[in-house]
């Protein structure tokens, strides 16, 4: 009985190294970040993935007035986008990931 219970104790320690070790040990993040999930999910089928422009423009060298107000107003053939789709935060964040 006493083995059995070592054994298993064992098998989970193991497998919880295992799974620690996959992880990543570090994320690369820099100051200005990769564009957001929203960007690729709600903006990079008309804009391109890296805003470079495809049935939208290119979304590259916009003031953040600009950007913004196309994106809360909507402009003709771009449907507009409230805080509750695309937040504030990841707006700004992709504004200068893009400038
Ligand atoms: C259905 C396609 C479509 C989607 C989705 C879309 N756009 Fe657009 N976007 C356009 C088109 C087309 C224009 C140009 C409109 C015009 O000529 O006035 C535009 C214009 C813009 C502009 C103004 C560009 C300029 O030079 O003034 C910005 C900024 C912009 N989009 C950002 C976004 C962002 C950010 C998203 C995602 C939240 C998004 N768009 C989603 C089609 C789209």
């Amino acid at each position: 009985m006493k083995i059995s219970n070592l054994f298993a104790t064992t098998l989970s320690i193991a497998a919880v190294t295992a799974c620690s070790a996959a992880a990543p040990t570090s994320a690369k993040l820099t100051a200005v970040g990769p564009l957001s999930a929203t960007f690729a999910a709600k903006c990079a089928s008309c804009h391109g993935d890296q805003g470079e422009g495809d049935i939208g423009p290119k979304l590259t060298g916009l003031s953040l007035d600009a950007y913004s107000a196309a994106v809360r107003e909507g402009r003709a053939g771009m449907p507009s986008f409230t805080e509750a789709v695309y937040s504030e935060a990841d707006l700004k964040k992709d504004h200068a990931s893009l400038n």
